[in-house]
């Protein structure tokens, strides 16, 4: 997660739900709108940047991952290239917002690691007062399921900094296998961290879900 959110060089949308994820239109024109039990995760809009900025720039959401823009602008051009990384077919971006209310409290982000989305890399954030609300959960899982069933990741990557014990709790809760250590593979602050390696096989994904429904991930 850590190096992909901000980095600039790195509406129409199809109501559908998690578990049902029929698409009628293409991804790349629009994302669809996700909806799950307490979030809906829709397309990153230009207007959703003075609210990420208020979520994801203190210093608790983003001590361990890349820095965020710094100003409600930066937000508003991150936003633009997430929607152009989109439009060519390499990357989405997803944000979050909570059943009854208008504004994003995160973000949640795909993209390929190589051409065709086969193996890719996924990340998120959300506001702190918005942890250890199930919204990760049920969001997680819906990004799972569309990055599987619609982008056809085959592996699903996550980095998480070995500090990090939200990221990494979370990630393990989804049903994440952790795979290793990549020493010193994050810099932050001047500081380099390690950072574990967590995968999703979309095996495995699709025989959890079949098993114990979209419920169980564990
Ligand atoms: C990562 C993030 C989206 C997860 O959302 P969340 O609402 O905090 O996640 P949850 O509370 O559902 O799950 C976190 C789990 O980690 C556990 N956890 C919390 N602190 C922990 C620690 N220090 N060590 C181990 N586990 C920990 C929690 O108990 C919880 O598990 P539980 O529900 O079984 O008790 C959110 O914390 C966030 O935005 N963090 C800042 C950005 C970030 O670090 N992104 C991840 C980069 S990989």
């Amino acid at each position: 997660m850590e190096k992909m959110p901000y980095q600039p060089d790195l509406d129409r949308a199809t109501t559908t739900t998690a578990t049902t994820a029929t698409m009628t239109s293409d991804w790349r024109d629009a994302l669809p709108v996700l909806a799950g039990s307490t979030v809906t995760l829709r397309d990153l809009e230009v207007a959703h940047a003075p609210a990420l900025f208020a979520m994801l720039t203190p210093e608790e959401v983003s001590r361990f991952i890349s820095p965020p823009p710094a100003t409600v602008e930066g937000f508003e051009r991150f936003i633009e290239w997430a929607r152009g990384e989109r439009a060519a077919g390499r990357y989405a971006c997803f944000a979050v917002v909570p059943h009854g209310m208008e504004t994003a409290i995160g973000l949640f982000q795909v993209r390929q690691l190589e051409p065709g989305f086969a193996t890719a890399e996924w990340g998120f954030a959300i506001g702190s007062s918005y942890w250890g609300t199930g919204m990760f959960l049920d969001a997680g899982r819906m990004v799972v399921d569309f990055a599987i069933e619609t982008l056809g990741v085959r592996r699903l990557e996550a980095r998480a900094a070995v500090a990090n014990g939200r990221g990494n709790g979370a990630l393990r809760k989804l049903g994440a296998v952790q795979e290793g250590v990549l020493r010193r593979s994050f810099l932050k602050n001047g500081q380099h961290m390690d950072q574990m390696l967590w995968s999703i096989l979309s095996e495995e994904w699709r025989q959890t879900q079949a098993l114990w429904g979209p419920g169980r991930v564990h």
